[in-house]
């Protein structure tokens, strides 16, 4: 049994199997107003090899055990031992198989933790992930224990006329008193962790898909009432989804039956139960007057996601949860993959790459630094990070690479025909590609196990008289919070040497050091390596990391001229995109090292020029133009300083740049942002979306600018969707906070959606992130407004989550006002959702790179926290880290 109580460390070296194996699972849940009565019959066999006598252990939490018998026999209390979060039975048949009993009563209604089965807006709902299901009945509940299931719901027909379960549904009918019942069952083996139930008076969007062998599946998308037109986007994506996951993987559905229902109040993005998909309602529902473009693409990546896991995760599955990237990596790379294909690659390249820099680089750089592996946890619930799940990808990326297209796609093929019905390990997972690219991937490993970002330094040199072109690349790791080694990693590194009239040129290279070269990749193994480059006419420009290749820090030795001259020319686009955006981001830190209120501008002119410049490419997407107007978030301004950060002065620097780009590109920002024929009808594709994001994005830096609201004002009043009704308010609230104009649009949009908790939810979140030291009053505002409620993880995220986040001025307002305040409800929301507390308090962890004023407040903060009693053991482990 592998139990997380309280204080107690779970370590991957101390991997055993369990002693009893688990041959099906047929479970009976009748739900009653108020309560849930679970009956759980367990079919076991004493393991080949298990000793004799070994008890079987099963995992509880907050569990009151009813009844217990084995094989038909009540059993007396010598037999067990039932506590809220363990049972343990004794003398049972040495070998073969029998039967276990089980009847516990659970309390829905008062599970505020959204773990095991709780309720929200009525309807039944269930979360196993992790270790869920131990609070429905008691269970060997890990995932390398893989049983069939059948499951009948009972519940009144009035309240819940759907019962939805795993599987295939099997049986369904009438009973006494109103009720009515339905059997599902899922004759995939799968751990606990995908078991779900779904039960209420919910409305459905219906569709059918053909599968490549010509199978027909039935599609569900289930809704609150009402709202299942609103599925209608999530719905094609789904099919997409389907679609693409045979073309590109070979991967069939396998049920009759697919699943999806958006649920409220939702800890996570959505879960992946087999063929059972449960969505945080925020993933499913919308339509072009609730949902901006934003809202599209994160609908169309989650479904798909959660749709890919059915193979990766599903079908295979973690024989530990220190394995967890096994499927989350996997899948990240997959989701990926498709938003790649389905829109514009380097976009999405792009915005991938923003993510993994702004929440896992700060991650690998902290106190909560592990990993992609991790070798231990206190509790499993903190490692859904961006390191496991971002980081993860890149991992499987990187593999691709060095691969190659084709055995890429001999090892995935490998992987799930060799795995298929496993709970597998990433060493399985490593030996597939290791056998299909016929390489040895032992040093490769190491990513999952080193925690920390790799600096990578690259130098050159051009020697006139012999036209070579010599480059050398040097890696280095430095131990961490983790402290998991530092060896040499294998970094794989696309490069191209561009000329110019910016093409790729071809030239001999000749390797010295402990790398090796293939086509466009060089493959640094060791400390250092130089490659060599002949046969040139004149100095390339050296295009290095293209596509982001490996997650490391780069540093570049490259002069401004080279950079702007790559940021015009790179056929690259990714890397056309990051050779500005690296210089802006180099000006902006080096600014934001000078004091508070010094007014040098941190952007020289031709910095200003070519960014101006790639903003006014027609030849270019007007997504790419949108993504490289997008200065780093203060944020990432903040992590490149690494210490003695001043928050108002990485305001102060980044909003200057803002308003100095506005002025010398005002023409042309006013032309992007004006004229678009608003009566155009709304279509969600890429292209639609991009050319709002761009006059978006130009909206912004005019209105910075000429400091009057009143163009944002206009296109408020006018808009026809919600990307451009939320962008021109997200202008007023941050730019123009307390002013009128925004006061009153504020309450336009409150009035206008206010039956509406998922738009409402933006209304929540732009007032918490106004960069004011004023917003500190107004989130405690907000906390006291009747919609705000602790019981709904998105309400409670679009306060305190993106405050604590987002705001960088507030959260760190000189005083620690708003330390002191967000601390204080997260204790208070500890004793709700502990889960969410935890997340929260993450943003705690980076008080060390502060400056001396605001660290010594955050190290007090967190000390504080650390010593409320009856602290839950979710945020006591992220509060105790981070401290480290
Ligand atoms: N497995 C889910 C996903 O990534 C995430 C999740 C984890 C959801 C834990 C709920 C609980 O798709
Ligand atoms: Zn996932």
């Amino acid at each position: 049994m592998q139990r997380t109580e309280d204080g107690q460390i779970v370590k991957l070296t101390d991997y055993r199997p369990t002693d009893f194996v688990l041959r099906g699972v047929d479970m009976t849940l009748r739900l009653f107003e108020g309560h849930a009565d679970v009956v759980t019959i367990l079919a076991f066999e004493r393991r080949e090899g298990a000793a004799a006598d070994a008890p079987l252990c099963l995992d509880g939490d907050e569990l009151i055990l009813e009844s217990i018998a084995v094989d038909g026999e009540i059993l007396p209390p010598s037999r067990y031992e039932a506590t809220p979060d363990a049972l343990v039975v004794s003398e049972l048949p040495e070998s073969g198989g029998f039967e276990v009993r089980l009847e516990t009563r659970i309390a829905p209604e008062e599970n505020t933790k959204l773990m095991g089965l709780f309720r929200s807006n009525g309807i039944w709902c269930t979360q196993c992930e992790a270790e869920g299901f131990r609070r429905i009945t008691y269970f060997p509940d890990r995932p390398d224990v893989l049983a069939p299931y059948k499951v009948r719901i009972e519940a009144e027909k009035a309240v819940a006329p759907v019962l939805l379960s795993n599987g295939n549904p099997v049986e369904a009918g009438e009973l006494a008193d109103g009720r009515h019942y339905a059997v599902w069952d899922d004759p995939f083996k799968k751990p606990s962790y995908l078991f779900a139930v779904v039960a209420g008076d919910l409305d459905a969007l219906h569709d059918s898909f053909v599968t490549m062998s010509g199978r027909t599946v039935a599609l569900g998308v289930y809704t609150e009432k009402g709202r299942a037109p609103q599925a209608s986007y999530a719905m094609d994506a789904l099919k997409r989804s389907m679609v693409w996951d045979e073309r590109r993987f070979g991967r069939e559905y396998d049920l009759d039956v697919f699943n999806v229902v958006a649920i409220a109040d939702f800890n996570m993005g959505a879960m992946e139960n087999k063929g059972l998909n449960v969505f945080n309602h925020k993933y499913v529902l919308l339509d072009q007057d609730i949902a901006t473009d934003t809202d599209y693409a994160g609908v169309e990546t989650v479904i798909a996601h959660e749709y890919f896991h059915n193979w990766t995760g599903n079908r295979i599955t973690c024989r530990d949860w220190f394995q967890l990237c096994l499927k989350e990596g996997l899948t990240v790379y997959r989701d990926q993959e498709f938003s790649a294909d389905e829109r514009e690659p380097t976009v999405q390249r792009i915005a991938s790459v923003r993510r993994l820099k702004a929440h896992q680089f700060p991650e690998d750089q902290g106190p909560l630094q592990h990993p992609v592996r991790p070798g231990e946890y206190r509790e499993i619930n903190n490692f859904y990070t961006a390191t496991v799940y971002d980081k993860g990808a890149e991992v499987v990326r990187m593999i691709a690479t060095l691969l190659g297209e084709a055995d890429f796609r001999k090892g995935m093929d490998l992987y799930f025909e060799r795995h298929d019905g496993d709970a597998a390990t990433i060493e399985d997972f490593l030996a597939c590609f290791e056998e299909a690219g016929g390489l040895d991937l032992s040093q490769f490993a190491l990513w999952y196990a080193q925690a920390g970002t790799p600096t990578l330094t690259v130098s050159e040199s051009w020697d006139p008289k012999e036209r070579r072109h010599t480059v050398t690349l040097r890696q280095s790791l430095t131990q961490g919070a983790a402290g998991t080694g530092t060896e040499p990693m294998v970094l794989p590194v696309r490069f191209g040497l561009v000329g110019g009239n910016g093409e790729d040129r071809r030239a001999e290279g000749d390797v010295s050091g402990e790398a090796r070269l293939k086509d466009d990749v060089i493959v640094l193994t060791g400390e250092e390596a130089t490659i060599t480059f002949t046969g040139l006419s004149d100095r390339p420009y050296l295009s290095v990391l293209r596509d982001f290749s490996a997650p490391v820090m780069l540093e570049h030795q490259q002069s401004e001229a080279e950079r702007l001259a790559l940021g015009r020319l790179d056929p690259n686009l990714f890397n056309r995109w990051r050779a500005l955006d690296d210089l802006i981001a180099e000006a902006l830190t080096s600014a934001a090292r000078r004091p508070l209120g010094d007014e040098e501008p941190a952007l020289k002119s031709a910095i200003v020029d070519a960014l101006l410049a790639s903003a006014d490419d027609d030849e270019l997407a007007p997504a790419f133009r949108a993504q490289a107007l997008t200065l780093p978030g203060e944020s990432d301004v903040a992590r490149q300083l690494r210490e003695n950060v001043d928050p108002d002065r990485v305001h102060e620097v980044v909003d200057a740049a803002r308003v100095a780009i506005g002025a010398k590109g005002l023409a042309l920002f006013e032309r992007l942002s004006t004229g678009r024929p608003s009566a155009e009808p709304f279509s969600p594709d890429a292209e639609s979306a991009g050319r709002r994001a761009l006059a978006n994005t130009a909206l912004a830096y005019r209105c910075a600018a000429t400091g009057d609201p009143a163009a944002a004002v206009a296109q408020y009043r006018a808009a026809s969707n919600m990307t451009d009704r939320l962008g021109a308010l997200a202008i007023l609230a941050h730019r123009f906070a307390g002013e009128a104009a925004c006061e009153s649009a504020l309450d336009d949009f409150y009035r206008r959606y206010e039956n509406d908790d998922l738009v409402l939810d933006k209304w929540f979140a732009l007032q918490a992130t106004a960069p004011t030291y004023e917003a500190v009053e107004t989130v405690e505002r907000l906390a006291n407004h009747p919609r705000f409620t602790m019981r709904n993880p998105n309400r409670v995220r679009t306060v305190f989550g993106s405050f604590a986040a987002g705001n960088q001025v507030a959260f760190h307002r000189p005083d620690g006002a708003g330390y002191r305040w967000v601390a204080e409800k997260l204790a208070a929301l500890d004793r709700i959702n502990p889960q969410i507390a935890a997340r929260i308090a993450t943003t705690f962890r980076a008080w060390r790179s502060f400056e001396p004023g605001r660290r010594a407040k955050l190290e007090e903060t967190l000390r504080q926290l650390s010593e409320i009693k009856g602290l839950s053991k979710d945020l006591q482990d992220i509060v105790d880290r981070s401290r480290k």
